[in-house]
């Protein structure tokens, strides 16, 4: 079959004749890739800097998750089985487990644009913190496709306020869902918007967590107010040089929410919930389509976190 394939770490993957994959289990089937996105973290993936990365063999195929068509016809989404065979291929072998049939009039290059973005704000508010109603959340990162979802499922869970910030004022003006919004770079507006945050929702790490947590801890009224500060992406670089002040001066609880703090099991419980959202229209993250034989294009463009890249094979 034809495929994305990644033959050394770092670089563009390129259109190649990649091996059938095989079926290997009883709850997996062979579907025809109709759609992937080009995700961050198949970026990650792709260039082996990802935490899951380490003991894949190359080549590989990149792609976490997708929609394709089984032999009788059905619509499914799917969470990539892992290894060497990614989503963005002609073919994929799939865990009806970790899959979910979709209606028939889903919009597959939609779907494959918008799940990977919901599901992530979904689990980390549902299963590594449980946001009450009226909880108070603020997303850091939030005019990424994660974080635009992220304030929209922070809303429909119950939300009081929802504070957005991100680095570009255009985005977060036009942002549907948020009740204030700041500036990475303005740590008074977050530290007086942000005054009664309950949770964090980061999608940045890197300086702008740093500066963003220590902005918080400024504008705190009330120190005994837990704070729980939940990492999911790290878009301004890995790694973050904390105050200490802030762990020690008010309730400060840092967790992270990703494959790996949460199973295999309870991401795929996850997913009919969401796709029926998205089938609904609930959800949307603009795609941009490119035939799967054009990734070398694709992957090259310059970063628009506006829109999601699709691949589909043709
Ligand atoms: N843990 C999970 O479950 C999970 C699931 C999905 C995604 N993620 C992660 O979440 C992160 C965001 O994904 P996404 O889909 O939202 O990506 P995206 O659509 O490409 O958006 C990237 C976001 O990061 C911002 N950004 C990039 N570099 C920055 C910098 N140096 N300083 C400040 N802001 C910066 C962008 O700002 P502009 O809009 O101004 O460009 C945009 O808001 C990624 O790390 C991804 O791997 C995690």
């Amino acid at each position: 079959m034809m495929a994305a394939v990644v033959t050394a770490y770092g670089t563009t993957p390129r259109y190649l004749e990649f091996p059938e994959p095989q079926l290997a289990g009883e709850h997996e089937i062979v579907v025809e890739v109709l759609a992937a996105g080009l995700h961050p973290r198949v970026r990650m993936q792709a260039g082996g800097s990802h935490y899951t990365s380490t003991g894949t063999d190359l080549p590989l195929v990149p792609g976490i998750d997708g929609v394709g068509r089984d032999a009788d016809g059905r619509l499914w989404y799917f969470m990539s089985l892992g290894g060497r065979y990614g989503s963005m291929a002609e073919r994929a072998v799939i865990d009806k487990r970790r899959s979910v049939v979709l209606p028939a009039h889903t919009d597959p290059v939609t779907m494959a644009a918008t799940l990977n973005c919901v599901i992530a704000s979904s689990l980390a508010l549902t299963e590594r913190v449980t946001l009450r109603p009226g909880q108070n959340v603020l997303v850091l990162g939030a005019t990424g496709g994660t974080g635009r979802m992220a304030v929209q499922v922070a809303r429909r869970l119950g939300a009081g306020q929802v504070t957005a910030v991100g680095r570009d004022a255009a985005r977060l003006t036009a942002l549907p869902g948020a009740t204030s919004t700041a500036l990475t770079g303005d740590p008074d507006t977050i530290a007086r918007v942000g005054a009664g945050t309950d949770i964090v929702l980061d999608f940045l790490w890197g300086e702008p967590a740093a500066a963003t947590m220590a902005a918080l801890i400024a504008g705190r009224t009330d120190p005994i107010r837990p704070l729980t500060w939940v990492n999911l992406g790290e878009m301004a670089g890995p790694r973050a040089t904390l105050p200490a002040g802030a762990l020690r001066s008010t309730q400060l609880q840092i967790i992270g929410s990703g494959q790996g703090s949460l199973t295999g099991a309870t991401m795929a419980a996850a997913i009919p919930a969401v796709a029926a959202a998205i089938a609904e229209g609930t959800y949307a993250v603009e795609p941009d389509p490119f035939p799967l034989h054009d990734v070398e294009r694709a992957w090259s463009l310059p970063p628009d976190s506006s829109r999601r890249i699709v691949l589909s094979p043709v």
